[in-house]
């Protein structure tokens, strides 16, 4: 079938395998390129596997480190003239490139939040790993059914006290607005994000796999969390999701404890602002990206997912003498380049000038179109987007 993009603001309803296939064979090529990752990650739990900041995870562990991988995702699978999410087509790419490399990789589609599917991972875990070293919780979803009380949440992306008036960009089309999104109504807004995005999945995840004896001595965890600049607090880090990113951080303690007698350790890496399914999402965030890429491509420190990933990996989680720098909450940092004072008053200054007039001089919203559709297959180099492309495609270890 032809497949081209189908866009409803911030979501494509479309995407396209051969894409896909090309992403997934440029961060690989990436990984390749920066050499072994010594002291890597052998047998490695990826949960939120098939996009971001996951798979970029699960590349970097793989092709960097020669792991086995199990990836756990949630993706609608393809039939007959009906498309498949990017990540389940990114996951079939990935797993036939493993697989040709000789690495184990194995995927399983459902929802992470429930005890089914740990189950379900753990027995896959005992049947072929034995033990795993490293579990990535790379999860990002709008919403989670409590697996022990079966209460749905909602998560909000609201500010906390006042209302919150910036400028925001519409990408598709270049304007550039004042948006204004009202506070929280009540504290319970608080506490549905922090149940979808906060810590306790995480945390039931590793009780679970330590109780199964399927964690290895040493074993690390890490999860991603975000800060960014000033203009995006009320929004972002003292918003909603902001309270949820704490609850996140505050979990750190309380994994170390449940590793301690495996001298276990956990970790939360607070990574860059990147154009993904998630926060292309959020207002406000996709102009503050537009014009942040302008100034670190201009400075020649500009990194997408896969960049930040292996230097996660290769300076971050296994130096060769084992440290892990940290800053002073405990935390790990890659977004440090995005953080850096130059940029951060570059973009600040572009920010105060920035128009839908001036956007196309000013900003890098061309970079941020073309990665938003990158993420889903499409507009990327060497692909022929006339040609048909078969849409049921299968991820071997699933189908
Ligand atoms: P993403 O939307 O690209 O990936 C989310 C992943 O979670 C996908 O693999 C999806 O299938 C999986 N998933 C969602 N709901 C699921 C469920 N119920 N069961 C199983 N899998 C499920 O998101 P992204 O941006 O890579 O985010 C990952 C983490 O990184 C999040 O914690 C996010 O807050 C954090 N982060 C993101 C930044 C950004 O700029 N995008 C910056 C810093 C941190």
């Amino acid at each position: 079938m032809n497949i081209q993009p189908r866009v409803r603001g911030f979501i494509c309803l479309t995407a396209h395998p051969e894409g896909a296939y090309q992403n997934v064979k440029h961060q690989i090529e990436y990984v390749k390129s920066k050499g072994e990752i010594k002291n890597g990650p052998k047998k490695v739990l990826v949960i939120g596997a098939s996009t971001g900041f996951g798979l970029s995870s699960r590349i970097s562990a793989a092709f960097g480190s020669g792991a086995a991988t199990i990836g756990v995702f949630f993706e609608k699978a393809p039939a007959e003239k009906k498309l498949a999410t990017a990540g389940w087509y990114n996951t079939a790419a990935f797993e036939k490139q493993a697989h040709e490399a000789g690495l184990y990789a194995k995927s399983i589609n459902g929802d992470a939040f429930s005890d089914e599917i740990k189950k379900h991972t753990i027995d896959l875990i005992k049947q072929d790993l034995g033990q795993i070293d490293l579990v990535v919780y790379s999860l990002a979803s709008p919403r989670r059914t409590h697996p022990k009380t079966g209460v749905a949440y909602s998560s909000v992306l609201k500010p906390i006290g006042q209302a919150f008036t910036n400028k925001t960009v519409d990408f598709h089309t270049g304007v550039v607005s004042d948006v204004s999104i009202n506070p929280i109504e009540s504290e319970e807004d608080i506490q549905n994000t922090i149940a979808v995005m906060g810590g306790e999945d995480w945390k039931f995840w590793m009780e679970d796999l330590k109780a199964a004896g399927v964690l290895a001595e040493g074993v690390k965890t890490v999860a991603y969390s975000y800060i960014g600049p000033e203009l995006t607090f009320p929004i972002y880090r003292n918003g909603t999701i902001g309270q949820a990113k704490n609850d996140l951080e505050a979990t750190v303690p309380v994994i170390n404890d449940i590793l301690k007698d495996l001298n276990g350790v956990s970790y939360v890496s607070v990574n860059k602002a990147l154009v993904t399914q998630s926060s292309s999402a959020i207002p406000v965030v996709p102009l503050y990206i537009s014009l942040l890429y302008k100034v670190m491509k201009a400075k020649g420190i500009h990194e997408g997912t896969i960049e930040q990933m292996q230097r996660l990996f290769a300076e971050r989680l296994y130096t060769d003498n084992g440290e892990v720098a940290l800053d002073e909450k405990g935390r790990i940092r890659v977004d440090d380049w995005e953080m850096r004072d130059d940029v951060q008053k570059e973009v600040a200054e572009l920010w105060n000038q920035v128009s839908t007039e001036s956007l196309p001089n000013i900003s890098d919203i061309e970079g941020y179109r073309t990665d938003f559709f990158q993420l889903f297959g499409f507009e990327v180099p060497g692909v022929d987007y006339e040609a048909d492309c078969n849409e049921v495609v299968n991820i071997p270890s699933i189908s």
